[in-house]
């Protein structure tokens, strides 16, 4: 195969006539390299969360206690604060936190979460952001820089997860916070077999969601499919990395932040590592 690899020479090395095919799966391949250097779980994730775009809201309704975070963030900052939303989605925490007064950006890998956002927010309140958390760097710092939702486990490596707390870093004020919220793994780390869940989806349908986990690599593999109006189903797959708390601050470590908080939940319970409610809220602040 090698060898017939290089009688055949490229065709536009040789000048010979590219064609529109030829072009196009060069430009796709161009693109596909372009978002492995970026990391490959946000190539994973953007076809993922572009699949789940249209009923991600039903999946994960707002709800009036997502009001917490912007009163949680108003402890560390003034009102009016820049914040910038790290896989803003489709603006289910930037638009009440723009409610809120605060002047919010959000960066998003997902085109088709991008327009729902923009759908739900047809004043452009929150600034729309198409980009890769592993790579980003917008040129100004933010007062907040926040990672709700477990957005950093949406990374397939901990090189990921390294190279978007770079950019945290990059992106956040000298002054500033940086704001992640992660859920508790223990549960999903001695998961022995998939685990289904099911979430209705108003009169639209259902969809079902089947987690498995691989606890070496600390990967956890979504396998998502939608049953939507009477029509064939449709399955959406992404692979996520957990993240035990001590690994966060082993991050922040290298990316020269400091944990000055942690709690579970937005309205500072403490962290005990073990709440009923799995969340787990870090605040870091950047070093000297
Ligand atoms: C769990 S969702 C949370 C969305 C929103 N923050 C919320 O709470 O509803 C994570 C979002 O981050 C986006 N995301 C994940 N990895 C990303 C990356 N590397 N670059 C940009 N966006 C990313 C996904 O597309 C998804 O919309």
């Amino acid at each position: 195969m090698t060898e017939t690899l290089l009688e055949t020479p490229p065709a536009d090395v040789t000048g010979a006539e590219v064609t529109e095919t030829e072009a196009a799966e060069a430009a796709e391949s161009a693109e596909a390299a372009e978002a492995f250097a970026g990391g490959f779980g946000a190539a994973i994730t953007e076809a993922y969360s572009d699949a789940l775009a249209e009923v991600y809201d039903d999946i994960y309704p707002s709800t009036p206690d997502l009001e917490d975070i912007g009163t949680y963030l108003l402890t560390l900052t003034d009102p009016g604060a820049s914040v910038l939303e790290l896989g803003v989605g489709t603006g289910r925490v930037a638009i009440p936190l723009a409610d809120q007064g605060f002047d919010v950006h959000g960066v998003e890998t997902s085109e088709r979460m991008l327009a729902r956002l923009a759908e739900k927010d047809p004043q452009g309140r929150v600034t729309p952001v198409h980009g890769n958390l592993t790579t980003l760097d917008l040129g100004r710092t933010f007062d907040v820089v926040l990672a709700p939702f477990n957005v950093l486990c949406c990374a397939t490596t901990i090189d990921e997860q390294i190279a978007m707390m770079h950019a945290v870093a990059r992106n956040v004020a000298a002054d500033g916070h940086v704001v992640v919220e992660t859920f508790d793994p223990s549960d999903y780390h001695v998961q022995k077999r998939n685990e289904m869940t099911t979430y209705p989806l108003g009169d639209r349908g259902t969809m079902i969601e089947s987690v498995g986990v691989l606890p070496a690599s600390q990967n956890m593999m979504l396998q998502n499919t939608l049953f939507l109006d009477g029509g064939v189903p449709q399955s959406a797959t992404t692979v996520m990395r957990y993240l035990w708390p001590s690994e966060l601050d082993l991050l922040g470590a290298i990316a020269r932040l400091e944990l000055v908080g942690r709690y579970s939940g937005w309205r500072e319970q403490p962290f005990d590592g073990g709440d009923s409610r799995k969340m787990c809220v870090s605040v870091f602040r950047p070093l000297a």
